[in-house]
């Protein structure tokens, strides 16, 4: 469905992808994990037409994607929750959701994805006109999240959707990602918390510094030394 074949992208001289190769098929959760600074963000920004890259394609549903513009990466079915909860802050949580819909005009079908939201995050329901800075930090993440849903996706980019979140929450946001996937959604799910993105992924992939360094199956990777050793700590 969606494929990185090669990619380069710099940001001035800086080499922050080096060859990146990713393949996601329809229907999967795959989960890209690494350090601070290997290029997770950089990777998502570069699928979503905010980086261009230098060398390398981007292949979705078998269509040339790599120069299109961010709108219209949105319109063909490609949504992003951006990393540290970027909502508006000064409009309210409706607003939030009413602006992921931008590239819409059904209204029929924009109600239902309001009702989609809704039902996933029940929150965002009872705080409808709450302005989203006087949120809590999670109830952000869930508005990020729902803003994305609002474009109705095919695949949905979530980076690092649990970060600063208490334990409780960082597995009620697991729990709604797998929701979400069971809605038919496909899921490229960025995380520095490899072992919680390892156990709802299908797939994996490791990245360090621009490079994807291991890859395969989810369950095979929770067990893998290497990955074990660097990212899942004695957890
Ligand atoms: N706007 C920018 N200008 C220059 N360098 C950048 C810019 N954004 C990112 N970089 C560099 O590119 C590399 C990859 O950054 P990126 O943000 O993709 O990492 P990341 O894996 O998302 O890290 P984190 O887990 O901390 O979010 C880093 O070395 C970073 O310093
Ligand atoms: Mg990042």
């Amino acid at each position: 469905m969606l494929k990185m074949q090669n990619i380069h992208t710099y940001y001035d001289n800086i080499h922050a992808l080096k060859g990146i190769n990713l393949n996601i098929n329809k229907g999967e959760i795959v989960t890209l994990i690494g350090s601070n600074g290997a290029g997770k963000t950089t990777t998502l920004g570069t699928i979503t037409g905010l980086l261009k890259p230098k060398e390398g394609k981007i292949l979705y549903n078998d269509e040339d994607i790599t120069c299109v513009q961010p709108g219209h990466i949105v319109k063909k079915g490609i949504s992003l929750s951006p990393e540290g909860r970027e909502v508006f802050p000064q409009l309210t949580v409706f607003d939030n959701l009413k602006l992921g819909a931008y590239t819409r005009s059904d209204k029929k079908e924009i109600d239902q994805s309001y009702e989609m939201v809704y039902e996933l995050f029940p929150r965002l329901f009872e705080r409808k006109t709450q302005i989203a800075k006087t949120l809590s930090g999670g109830e952000q993440q869930m508005l990020a999240i729902g803003r994305a849903l609002m474009s109705k996706p095919e695949i949905l980019l979530l980076d690092e959707p649990s970060l600063g979140l208490s334990p409780n929450l960082v597995l009620l946001i697991f729990e709604l990602i797998k929701d979400i996937n069971k809605l038919g959604m496909t899921i490229l799910l960025v995380e520095q918390n490899a072992k919680m993105a390892l156990k709802v992924a299908d797939r994996g992939y490791v990245l360090e510094t621009g490079k994807i360094i291991i890859e395969g199956n989810a369950k095979e990777l929770l067990n893998d030394d290497r990955v074990k050793q660097a990212y899942l700590g004695n957890l």
